[in-house]
């Protein structure tokens, strides 16, 4: 079979290519036939154009039209015209095209899905029929947004002297935190490879091993549970130095983002990007990855409500809990009875027991809690907050942790619900000083915030043994709009502080052998001081393109409940391949 040679995009046609003749390649995304002429609509990934037969043509061309159905694979030929009517709601909408020649390549069955950008499809179907749902020009912009990010980061990685290595896929486990996915060995019967939840320790070894500049678009695996940012599968921008400190690992991201928000959004961001420490961005929004897009700042109200006769809040503070709230300004109306009802029941989920609110209006102060606190008291709290007529206050208490978190949640919520959120607004911020540890929310046990090799502040080393809960870490995430982008830390390179790190930790020596034997022994032969970071390139993708899922800027994303629609996986195995690998199936 004949196979045109394109000369044009269906979707790059414009008034400049008029009387031209161009060759287009492509799907049928529409036919009308209005008897003595047949309209087309001609798609491939650039977009779509109008095609026109006429009755100047063949009647062996013209009966070809008319037995074109949607989806079928075409070539057409044909001469550029200016449109009678003008169509503005697609970018080739001044022009159309008369054929005067077709091939069809191919026909196809009505597909099951209506392709169509923005069409309201049930996910898994979109999923099961992605090969479909990927002609929609929306997704085709998303692939080549994406590619688009990725070349701009080996270029710009690669000019600042990075390498690009990759690491291997089958590996022993790497403590990111997350659950592995585990591949049972053939070879080895009863023994497992993990998938990789990040380079980390890879990385490690190869500044270990002077490669000095390391940087990969690298695969990741986690086996948690999925949300809109969150995918099994997904990529890293993951990147390690050499000889650096915080600063150094920080400039060359600013470098990076500076550049990638001019060249792939037209965007002038400011650099130095704002620092914020862990604890402030807790304390004045309850997270740890705040969206500056807005205010609503949290204030500690414990001093004010104390001793007043309240023994919700009492019992708080005595119990060492917090007492905050946020002002929403103008929300006293907005939010009715019913509207807080939900509020309350959305901060459960949270952990939040119930959410105590004052309504500023006509300048007197209504409260859910008017029996316990009169006038002065409420207007004394609505002064902490700068309460104008007309606000709303919301009122946690609680442990710190339900606080924060409630309180970070409310204000995140109520903003998108009152329409703060502006998506061509990008509010970057690096949040630095993380703590070193957390506690286990059930086992009460110490654990990395961030993973064991994260260096401690060097004021802080003294701590580890006697305070570690104080000790913060030279850790920093960057957080764009309220999501993190992409996180990272120096290394501890000393091997004695990272013996006293994995005692702190209260893993024990043939722990630390089985984990991690194979770091420790290379930090023997000469570590050099080192530290990185790794962007989420699925979310900075999602972010910069305005889209409010990861799914959506992935080829072939898994579905809620981790299965990939297309290709059916996970699925069974035969018994034979398990019995290869010493399974026994259930
Ligand atoms: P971390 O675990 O913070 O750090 O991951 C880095 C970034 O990866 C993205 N990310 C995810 N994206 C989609 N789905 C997921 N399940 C998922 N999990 C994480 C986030 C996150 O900020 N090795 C360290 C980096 C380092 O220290 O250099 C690491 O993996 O955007």
């Amino acid at each position: 079979m004949t196979i045109y040679k394109r000369t044009s995009m269906c979707g790059e046609l414009n008034s400049s290519n008029i009387d031209q003749e161009v060759v287009l390649n492509g799907w049928i995304a529409k036919r009308r036939n209005l008897g003595s002429l047949i309209f087309c609509d001609l798609r491939d990934k650039t977009g779509i154009v109008q095609i026109v037969f006429g009755d100047d043509i063949s009647k062996e061309v013209f009966d070809k039209a008319d037995s074109l159905r949607s989806e079928y694979v075409v070539g057409i030929k044909g001469v550029v015209k200016r449109r009678q009517a003008v169509n503005d709601k697609i970018a080739t909408g001044e022009i159309e095209v008369f054929a005067s020649d077709l091939i069809i390549y191919n026909e196809a069955d009505t597909p099951p899905i209506y392709i169509k950008d923005g069409d309201n499809v049930d996910d898994n179907l979109r999923l099961k029929y992605r090969y479909l749902d990927l002609r929609k020009l929306e997704m085709q912009q998303a692939l080549t947004f994406r590619h688009k990010v990725v070349k701009l980061a080996r270029t710009y990685y690669d000019e600042n002297g990075f390498t690009e290595v990759e690491t291997p896929i089958l590996i022993k486990p790497t403590p990111e935190g997350a659950r592995d996915y585990l591949v049972p060995s053939r070879v080895h019967l009863g023994k497992c490879y993990a998938l990789p939840q990040s380079p980390q320790m890879f990385k490690q070894l190869l500044m270990v091993g002077g490669t000095d500049r390391y940087f990969q678009v690298a695969k990741c695996f986690r086996d948690e549970d999925l949300r809109a940012d969150r995918q099994p599968e997904f990529t890293q921008i993951d990147l390690e130095m050499s000889f650096v400190d915080v600063d150094d690992v920080i400039e060359i991201q600013e470098g990076f983002l500076k550049r990638l928000f001019k060249e792939v959004m037209n965007v002038d961001i400011v650099t130095p990007i704002q620092r914020m420490p862990f604890d402030e961005a807790m304390s004045r929004y309850g997270s740890d990855k705040p969206d500056l897009r807005f205010g609503f700042e949290l204030k500690d109200i414990a001093d004010v409500v104390k001793g007043q006769g309240f023994k919700v809040f009492d019992d708080v503070i005595e119990a060492g809990g917090e007492v905050r709230g946020i002002c929403i300004d103008n929300g006293a109306a907005t939010y009715t009875r019913k509207k807080i009802d939900k509020l309350i029941e959305l901060s459960k989920s949270y952990g939040a027991k119930g959410l105590v609110w004052i309504k500023k209006e006509n300048g007197e102060c209504n409260s859910s809690v008017n029996k316990f606190f009169d006038q002065v008291q409420l207007t004394e709290i609505g002064e902490v907050f700068d309460a104008k007529d007309g606000d709303l206050i919301l009122i946690c208490s609680d442990r710190a942790k339900v606080v924060f978190d409630t309180l970070g949640f409310l204000r995140r919520h109520i903003a998108g619900e009152l329409g703060l959120l502006d998506d061509s607004e990008y509010k970057l911020l690096w949040v630095t000083d993380f703590p070193l540890f957390e506690r286990d929310d059930e086992t009460g046990e110490l654990a990395a915030m961030h993973h064991p090799f994260t260096s401690p502040r060097l004021e802080d080393v003294d701590l580890l043994e006697t305070n570690p809960e104080q000790v913060k870490a030279k850790a920093y995430d960057i957080v764009l709009n309220g999501v993190e982008l992409g996180g990272g830390s120096i290394r501890i390179h000393d091997r004695a502080l990272q013996t006293r790190m994995f005692k702190a930790l209260g893993i024990t020596d043939e722990e630390i052998e089985s984990k991690f034997g194979f770091l420790v022994e290379a930090f023997k032969y000469g570590a050099p001081p080192h530290g990185g970071l790794a962007y989420g390139l699925d979310r900075l993708v999602m972010l910069l393109s305005g889209r409010n899922s990861i799914r959506e800027v992935m080829a072939f994303p898994k579905n809620q409940a981790a299965q990939c629609m297309v290709s059916e996986a996970p699925n069974d195995v035969t018994e034979e391949q398990l019995s290869e690998l010493g399974i026994k199936k259930l």
